[in-house]
């Protein structure tokens, strides 16, 4: 037998019985002749003891041991003396008296260690993730991360869902991305795409009737990554027959709930808090808002009216808005901390920024004189300040000064230590518009993806000002990070065709692209909608990981490049001939 227990089972109930354990020396230390190893398996650390007077052979084969060998011993459980027990682990009052070693394998000297949790290069620790995923951290991140996929698969099934799986070798389903192609050897030119999401088969198997249904599901994208983004990912992708928006909000907020409570003991306030897309906006510069602090921003226009400051002036001659935050405790900010967020402003394209610091009974700002006295009373007014507090104004077309602010209002939440709380601060952000317009190509495109319902009172507007159109889509915000969108659907071929054609599709392009998905409309679609949380988003939440990377077992670099395996790499050229492929000379 090559083990009888793991190596965080056992305690001072086993004591005497014999025992098989198998694993990797985790440590040595030798002390006046015996040998103590920390033997280490997924499951935790066991100290072994090798004591000359038990077995001398095994004693010194015991010596040849180094870090990572891996072996199997067998020997007595033994109460630890008094004094050398260790709380901090579970096995931390009993050692076992080896009496047998087996090494199983060596272990080269490593590239890093793996039995503490020093800061490693992220490219090294990546080619070598076999050993990456050795240490406690890691590993600690993929048992929550199955724990939590158990949870939701166990929550579902007995809420009726059934768990269905759709092709990975499929049409382009469009959610904003790039799609990851794959040439198809049997027909010469033509292309699978990896799915961006399993959005159009599940509202397939709403036609089919399976009106509950979940995947736990990868998703592919070729998108410029950043520290919450990679190439493939995994959602819970979900879709419902006959059911409203409030029936997917209490399902995703018992779901949430019942995956902290049972991975991390965790109680979370349900219902979640709500807002509105446009109320996110003009409150917080931002459809994803942090909510773990305040920090509204507001409309000046109305006091800054009184003011002579030719700034303020002229943008309130053009229609534009002042808009002003209140950083509570700011002004401890030195001068350089305001270059610093000026620039900033500037980089997010405002034209400048307006700081001021709140005294006892005066102002410090470097255009205090053209602010006027009326103007800074009123502002402390407005924003009920307090000496000590720091106000950042910008001037600008509303939705400049809106996205300027908002960005600032993360930042400076940031260097005030306001981001700090380990708090989970749930927002569902709803009533999203239905269509954004794109500037560089002068057209609509969806805010979401072109499947999403408009709201049926906004559907008048949809020839006349689609700018107000509003759809039944919205997203799951937690402490400033989107962790999932759904919609209520179309389910009417007609009204699909008609957003298609907003967003500037031709006919003969619908039908090549989508003529399926309408076509199976036409044989009684229920009315559907669903919701889809990236999985690994919620893992970087919960286990508070800096990047996305340190929840996912073998993870992409921000250049979509696998250093444990070398991939994309090339390929000999008699599959580029089978495939039909040229590879173009740069
Ligand atoms: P959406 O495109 O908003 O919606 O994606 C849903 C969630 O998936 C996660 N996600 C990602 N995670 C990691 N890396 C990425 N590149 C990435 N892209 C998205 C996010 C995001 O909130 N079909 C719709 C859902 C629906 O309408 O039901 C969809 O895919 O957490
Ligand atoms: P200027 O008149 O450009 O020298 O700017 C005077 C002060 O007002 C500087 O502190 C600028 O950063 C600030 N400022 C200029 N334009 C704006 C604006 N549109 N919004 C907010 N502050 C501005």
């Amino acid at each position: 037998m090559q083990r009888t227990h793991n190596c965080g089972q056992l305690n001072l109930k086993d004591e005497n019985k014999q025992v098989v354990l198998s694993g990797w020396v985790n440590s040595r230390r030798d002390h006046g002749g015996l040998i103590f190893i920390d033997l280490r398996d997924r499951e935790g650390l066991t100290q072994i003891v090798f004591d000359p007077q038990v077995n001398s052979s095994v004693h010194e084969l015991a010596q040849s041991l180094r870090s990572e060998f891996v072996i199997s011993v067998q020997g007595k459980v033994s109460a630890r003396p008094e004094g050398t027990i260790n709380p901090k682990i579970a096995t931390g009052q009993i050692e076992i008296i080896i009496e047998q070693l087996e090494v199983l394998n060596k272990a080269q000297a490593l590239p890093f260690e793996v039995n503490d949790d020093k800061d490693v290069g992220e490219e090294l620790r990546l080619a070598y993730r076999y050993l990456d995923l050795r240490r406690k951290k890691m590993k600690d991140n993929l048992i929550l991360r199955s724990k939590v996929f158990n949870v939701i698969r166990s929550f579902l099934c007995e809420q009726g869902f059934l768990e269905i799986e759709t092709p990975i070798l499929t049409k382009s389903t469009p959610e904003g991305a790039r799609d990851y192609l794959v040439p198809s050897r049997l027909n010469n030119g033509e292309f699978f795409a990896l799915p961006q999401s399993p959005q159009l088969f599940k509202q397939i198997l709403m036609v089919s009737g399976f009106d509950k249904y979940y995947q736990i599901a990868k998703c592919f994208r070729d998108e410029d990554l950043r520290k919450d983004r990679q190439p493939e990912f995994t959602q819970l992708d979900m879709e419902m027959s006959f059911v409203e928006e409030e029936e997917i909000y209490d399902l995703l907020e018992r779901l949430l709930a019942e995956v902290f409570q049972k991975t991390m003991n965790k109680k979370l306030v349900t219902p979640f808090l709500r807002v509105t897309h446009e109320q996110a906006i003009l409150c917080f510069g931002s459809d994803k808002p942090d909510t773990r602090y305040d920090l509204e921003l507001k409309d000046l226009n109305s006091l800054a009216e009184s003011s002579e400051f030719m700034v303020f002036k002229k943008v309130i001659e053009s229609k534009g808005k002042i808009m002003g935050l209140k950083a509570p405790g700011g002004a401890q900010f030195t001068l350089k901390q305001l270059d610093d967020l000026t620039k900033q402003a500037i980089d997010l394209g405002a034209k400048g920024l307006v700081w001021i610091k709140v005294q006892e009974n005066d102002f410090q700002s470097p255009v205090k004189k053209h602010l006027g006295d009326s103007l800074l009373k009123n502002l402390t007014v407005e924003f009920k300040t307090k000496p000590g507090d720091l106000l950042l104004l910008v001037a600008d077309k509303q939705k400049t000064a809106l996205s300027v602010l908002g960005q600032l209002r993360v930042n400076v939440a940031g260097m005030l230590k306001l981001d700090q709380s380990d708090d989970f601060n749930f927002l569902w952000v709803t009533d999203f518009p239905l269509f954004k317009y794109n500037e560089e190509e002068k057209r609509w495109d969806s805010e979401h993806h072109p499947f999403t319902s408009p709201k049926p009172e906004d559907l008048e507007f949809l020839d006349t000002d689609r700018a107000r159109v509003r759809s039944c889509a919205y997203d799951l915000v937690v402490n400033g990070t989107e962790l999932g969108s759904g919609s209520i659907r179309i389910h009417n071929p007609e009204l699909q065709e008609k957003i298609f054609s907003i967003l500037g599709l031709g006919k003969e392009e619908i039908e090549a692209k989508f003529g399926f998905l309408l076509k199976a409309f036409k044989y009684g679609a229920p009315p559907h909608g669903g919701f889809a949380p990236g999985m690994d988003r919620l893992l970087t939440l919960m286990t508070g990981s800096s990047s996305i990377r340190d929840v996912i077992a073998f993870p992409k670099t921000q250049k979509a490049f696998c250093p444990l395996t070398s991939a994309p790499s090339k390929i000999a050229q008699a599959q580029l001939d089978e495939l039909h492929l040229t590879i173009k000379e740069e």
